[in-house]
């Protein structure tokens, strides 16, 4: 009770008049962490209103600050290393989840040429060599025969957000990785992505070693990936491509990849990949909504990536008839 008071009175009273508003909060040390974390976009559009562009909320006892907005997108992603630093908040969240000596587990400039070493292999030319391998694996998703029997039949019902969620790691691994790659993933596999993907959970921020259920879990896929990779490492030699091209400038208001020198590597591939998939799909099957309403299932922000909630389920139809 008195650290409530005392927090409540220190945000009222004592007001840093050189440093952006801290959002109202009860609680010290949880601040905003909940509303931000269900809701993060409902959190800044609403700060805004009251605060403006700039203004800083408690995320698990950080101050954390936001400048939203083209200018505010330009600030940040143009930051200078020495004041906005991706790894020092990234790394004790990513490096379990990646392994050591890579992305935010080594300095900067290492990590920018190991972008540019992947950035290698997703030319033009690459890409379409893809398109028949992603076809060829959705083809084999929705085919009768599959293992895991969700489209057996003619027709029926199945949640998207988890099929699709396997689907995307059959389609990437094939074209990026392989088929020796590909052809160790079972849906087992499958459940390893997830679990490594759930440990990008806010709560690992903080405490990425604690002894955590889906802590365990990503430490186990993340020991079973990396024999794997280190297995078919050891057979394969790499190539050499070109560049691709990237869209550049950071003072914009839509940036869904990025700018600057975090800007993402994979929007070629990613446009490739999602809308082969999708072409392949509608071919062999066809897709209802089942709620009347016509309403759109909401984003799960759980983890670092956002994804539809599930379940979302899903009304299909063979094309084809038997
Ligand atoms: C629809 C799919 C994708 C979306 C929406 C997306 C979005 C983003 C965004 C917003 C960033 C900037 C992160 C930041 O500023 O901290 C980023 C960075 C990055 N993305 Fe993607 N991405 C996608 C697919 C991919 C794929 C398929 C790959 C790999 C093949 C990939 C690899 C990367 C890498 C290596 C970075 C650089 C991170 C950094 O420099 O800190 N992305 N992506």
């Amino acid at each position: 009770m008195v650290a409530i008071l005392l927090n409540v009175t220190l945000q009222v009273f004592f007001k840093k008049m050189d440093e952006p508003t801290v959002v109202f909060h009860w609680l010290p040390f949880i601040g905003s962490t909940s509303s931000y974390g269900v809701d993060p976009y409902g959190f800044f559009f609403s700060n805004r209103a009251k605060y403006g562009d700039i203004f800083t909320f408690i995320l698990l006892g950080k101050k954390t600050s936001v400048y939203l907005g083209t200018k505010g997108n330009n600030f940040i992603l143009n930051g200078k290393i020495k004041d906005l630093n991706a790894e020092e908040i990234y790394s004790p969240l990513t490096t379990p989840v990646f392994g050591q000596g890579v992305v935010y587990d080594c300095p900067n400039a290492q990590f920018m040429q190991q972008k540019k070493f992947i950035k290698h292999g997703l030319t033009t030319a690459s890409l379409q060599s893809h398109v028949s391998a992603i076809t060829a694996e959705t083809r084999a998703f929705f085919a009768k025969d599959a293992s895991h029997k969700r489209f057996a039949s003619q027709c029926g019902t199945f949640d998207l957000p988890t099929a699709m969620a396997e689907l995307t790691i059959y389609t990437a691994s094939r074209s990026l990785q392989g088929k020796e790659v590909r052809d160790k993933f079972d849906s087992t596999f499958a459940h390893l992505y997830h679990d490594l993907d759930m440990g990008f959970t806010p709560i690992n921020f903080m405490l990425p070693w604690a002894p955590l259920p889906q802590n365990r879990k990503r430490d186990f896929a993340q020991r079973k990936m990396a024999d794997t990779y280190k297995a078919i490492i050891q057979q394969k030699r790499l190539e050499d491509y070109g560049y691709g091209l990237v869209s550049k400038g950071a003072a914009s208001p839509y940036l869904p990849f990025g700018a600057e020198r975090h800007r993402c590597i994979g929007e070629q591939f990613a446009y490739t990949q999602l809308q082969t998939v999708l072409v392949s799909a509608m071919r062999e099957v066809k897709f209802f909504s089942i709620d009347d309403g016509g309403e759109f299932t909401g984003t799960d922000y759980s983890s670092l990536f956002s994804r539809p909630l599930s379940p979302a389920v899903v009304r299909w139809e063979r094309r084809s008839k038997c």
